[in-house]
Parts: C-alpha cells; structure tokens; sequence
C-alpha cells in the first residue's frame, strides 16, 4: 500500500469515514448518502466507501464549483453543489427535509463553528424528528479504535483492486505544517492533507 494510504483511508480519516457509514448510519445497500465537507480527507473517503458499500443516490457540498466537479468526476458522487451558491438552509432543504423515515444524521464535525462561537447552530425540525422517526448521532473516533482490522479488511483489497483512490493535497515542507493547517481550515485541500517532509 502507498505509505500516505495509512495517513488518509486506512488512518484515522478513513476509519471516521467507515465507522460513521457502516456503524453509525448503519448504511444499507441502495440508502442514499448526503454528505457535506464532502470534498475533504473525510468527506472524500465517505464517498468512496459510500460508493463501494452499494450507497444508491449520492451527493455531498463543497466550498467551491471546481471541488463539485472533482466529486462527480473523481469520488463518484452523482451530484455535488457550491454551498456558497445559494442560502444553505434552502439548499439543504434537499437534505434534512428530506430524510426519509427512519431517516439517519451522522454528526462527524461542527467546522464552521470552530473559529465563530457565535455561528448560528444547525437547525433540525423537531417535528420531523419525532414523525419520521429520524436519528441524530454524533461519535468520535477515538472511540470506534477496534473496527481497524475490519476498515483494512474492507479498503485493502479495493484499493489492491483500483477499485478505491487516494484523494490527497501534498504540502512539501515540514516547516510549512501550520500554513498547511490554515490553509485546511479555509478549504484550500482536495482530499486529505499531508505534509511532506522534504
Ligand atoms: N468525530 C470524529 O472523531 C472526527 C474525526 C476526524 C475528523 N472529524 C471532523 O470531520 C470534519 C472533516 O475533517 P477532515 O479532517 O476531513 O477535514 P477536511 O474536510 O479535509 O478539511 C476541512 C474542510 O472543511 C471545509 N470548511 C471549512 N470551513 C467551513 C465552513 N465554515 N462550513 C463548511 N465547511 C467548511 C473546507 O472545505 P470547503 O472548501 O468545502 O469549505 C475544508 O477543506 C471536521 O469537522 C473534523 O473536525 C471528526
């Protein structure tokens, strides 16, 4: 296996990526995948196993048209949108208004309220809660360390096969480890980021 394959789908990214889909979601062959951040380290990773976990419709966000292109045109998901583009709360209407019954949210991460404390929460319809019978369930991976055998027994054989591709933004330098975080953070990565040490 490439060396950086341990650092993204095989590493703590990948293992995020399995456990939210397979443990947490309980991902069924043919449910649909919403994924937002989608073109990260996670977000990239989630659309591949998504993809080879027999997901049927999917579509995920990203912070730019050129990142939406590279998820239908790279990861496989079958459409992707700027969320810039229009106000969140209506594009997302696609999403949170239309999980289906016993519908499943898997919260991974809260970025946009890293650095802004004072960003407005994530809205829910309570209603929809109770009425669609929904499930809302966040974890962390620190958690979930025991289900690596089963990640490697599920993404080596794929990514042996071509079946699964690494998604990675290289930054050559180790010195550079804090612009590469910022850099992160404003959504400057395709895919995992990873510094190399020249
Ligand atoms: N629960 C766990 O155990 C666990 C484990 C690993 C990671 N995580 C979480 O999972 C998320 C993804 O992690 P990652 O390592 O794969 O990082 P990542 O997605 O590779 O990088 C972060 C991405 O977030 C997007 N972003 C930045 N500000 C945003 C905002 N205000 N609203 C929406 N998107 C924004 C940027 O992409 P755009 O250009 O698309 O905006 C950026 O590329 C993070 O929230 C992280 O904390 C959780």
């Amino acid at each position: 296996m490439p060396l950086s394959a341990y650092l993204s789908v095989l590493g703590g990214t990948g293992l995020t990526a399995y456990v939210g889909l397979t443990r947490i979601a309980g991902l069924r062959e043919g449910d649909d995948v919403f994924v937002s951040g989608a073109a990260g380290g996670v977000g990239t990773a989630t659309g591949r196993f998504a993809r080879l976990l027999g997901a049927g419709r999917l579509i995920g966000s990203a912070g730019s048209p050129e990142k939406g292109k590279y998820l239908t045109e790279q990861v496989g998901y079958d459409v992707a949108f700027d969320y810039h583009s229009a106000p969140v709360s209506e594009l997302l209407g696609a999403a949170i208004g239309a999980l289906r019954e016993r519908g499943r949210v898997v919260r991974i991460g809260t970025i946009s309220q890293y650095n802004t404390p004072d960003a407005p929460p994530v809205v829910f319809n309570h209603a929809d809660v109770v009425e669609k019978s929904l499930r809302i369930e966040g974890f962390l991976v620190s958690g979930h360390r025991d289900a690596q055998e089963e990640l490697y027994d599920f993404a080596v054989p794929h990514l042996r096969s071509g079946a699964l591709a690494l998604d990675e933004t290289v930054v050559d330098g180790f010195e550079l480890i804090v612009e590469a975080f910022l850099l992160m953070l404003r959504g400057g990565n395709t895919g995992k980021i990873l510094i190399r040490k020249a």
